[in-house]
């Protein structure tokens, strides 16, 4: 086996929870990410995303000695054995994942890196990447890998360090194996194959993903209109091993960093590759409808007389993609407000996990720092993010505040019996007050 320490580019939550664990496991690992403040934060185990674990797993790293930060990318992949390529690659024109960043940093690394390296792809790329970066890399002497991630946001460090599978593909198996040995420690199930059956994988995982809520939330609206109850039926099908009983919870549509970019991306090479797939073209299309499905259940409930939303005040609780996180990125939450923002609502919000990074939201609503400063003098409230604590608040202090009387609790975390002691007016998705007592 080739000597070498690992170089790690680009400390996103993907690229840092990499470095950071597989330093945890006794390897020397040296991150580099282009934003100077980012290292000098990083060098002081100052880690500006919420990630449970990862601060602590960055101190100890850097107080082992074995995980280091740097600005300059090329003198950080001189000398490693093995250099993993975490890159942003965000939904470009029409949808297809746009490459620049790692594509640049491919030709920045070209030259320096060392014979018999193996450079690691582990951002979510099109089928074909691996083969493309090996020929910018133009290097026979360096193997490209696919080593595609599957860490949720939130989990990340629990997702490394116990993963459900390695998936690593790789023209040049010895370079394959490297990689997967990497992970040996952790005990997980090993894919080792081609290049793009890697690359596919991951796409295919996240659309599966994302095709299951796409059912769940239609399967919800069915439910309503049966008087069954989605809480019963998702449970009842997902002992179904072959089903399974994860990603069936119905919310205000999927969203987050991955989901919606993947999905579109796998579109977009589908497309361009003159093969059909109905099925992601409609769970994409379920997710846009499921969501317009709800702001006009919104509208239907405090509409002024002319019909619109104008000045009418919503109370939206949680803005995040899901509970857990600060990420506003392609958040269901987001979709839904400018949909009411576009109708004339006046929106308040609150969600715990930005009182402290306040994101600059003003064109579209106001951010409030509680959730009684969100409902006051409001027509209605939504229940946008899955956050625990909403359960737990005083809801007869709220009703009081409250103008309306209605609560959408999108995401049915909420206890009816509660709110209705309330004199509030619960409706959640796929069931009905009456059947969750
Ligand atoms: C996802 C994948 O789960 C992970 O494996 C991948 O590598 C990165 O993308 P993440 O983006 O962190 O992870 O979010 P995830 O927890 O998967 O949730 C995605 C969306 O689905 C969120 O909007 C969430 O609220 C929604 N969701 C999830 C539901 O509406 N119902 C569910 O039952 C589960």
């Amino acid at each position: 086996m080739r000597e070498g320490h690992i170089a790690v580019v680009g400390t996103g939550y993907v690229g840092l929870t990499t470095g950071a664990a597989l330093a945890s496991l006794g390897h020397r690992v040296v991150c580099a990410d282009a934003d100077p403040h980012k290292v000098a934060r990083l060098r002081r185990a100052e880690v500006d995303i919420l990630e449970p674990g990862l601060p602590g797993l960055v101190r100890e790293g850097l107080d082992s000695g074995l995980l280091e930060f740097g600005q300059d990318t090329p003198a950080a992949v001189t000398g490693a054995g093995v250099v993993f390529l975490c890159l942003p690659t965000p939904m470009g024109a029409g949808g297809a994942a746009d490459l620049a960043a790692v594509e640049a940093v491919a030709a920045e690394i070209r030259a320096v890196l060392p014979a018999g390296c193996a450079v690691v792809n582990k951002s979510t790329v099109p089928v074909g990447t691996s083969e493309r970066v090996a020929a910018l890399i133009g290097r026979p002497d360096v193997h490209v890998v696919s080593n595609p991630e599957f860490l949720r946001e939130g989990h990340a460090v629990h997702d490394f360090l116990h993963p459900d599978r390695v998936v690593v593909g790789a023209a040049d198996r010895e370079a394959g194996r490297r990689v997967a040995e990497l992970y040996a420690p952790l005990g997980a199930p090993l894919v080792l194959t081609d290049p793009a059956s890697a690359e596919l994988t991951k796409y295919a995982a996240n659309f599966f993903l994302a095709m299951k809520l796409s059912f769940a939330n239609n399967l919800a609206a069915v439910c309503e209109r049966f008087g069954a109850d989605i809480g019963d039926v998702t449970t009842g099908l997902g002992h179904d091993p072959r089903v399974g009983a994860a990603f069936l919870q119905p919310g205000p549509g999927w969203g987050g960093s991955c989901l919606p970019k993947d999905t579109h991306a796998l579109l977009s090479i589908c497309e361009q590759a003159g093969v059909e797939f109905p099925l992601l073209r409609a769970t994409i299309e379920t997710n846009v409808e499921h969501q317009r499905q709800l702001v006009d259940r919104v509208a239907a409930g405090c509409a002024g007389p002319d019909g619109t939303l104008r000045g009418v005040r919503l109370a939206l609780l949680g803005l995040a993609f899901k509970a857990g996180t600060s990420d506003l990125r392609d958040s269901p939450a987001l979709a839904i407000a400018r949909a009411l923002r576009a109708r004339g609502a006046e929106l308040y919000a609150y969600d715990p996990a930005l009182c402290e990074t306040r994101p600059d939201l003003s064109d579209l609503l106001t951010l409030t720092d509680d959730p009684a400063e969100a409902v006051t003098g409001a027509a209605a409230c939504l229940v946008l993010t899955e956050w625990p604590e909403f359960r737990e608040l005083d809801w007869t202090r709220l009703a009081g505040l409250l103008d309306g009387r209605l609560v959408h609790d999108f995401r049915n975390i909420l206890d009816p019996a509660r709110l209705e002691a309330a004199g509030l007016s619960w409706q959640g998705i796929g069931r009905t007050a009456a059947l969750t007592t």
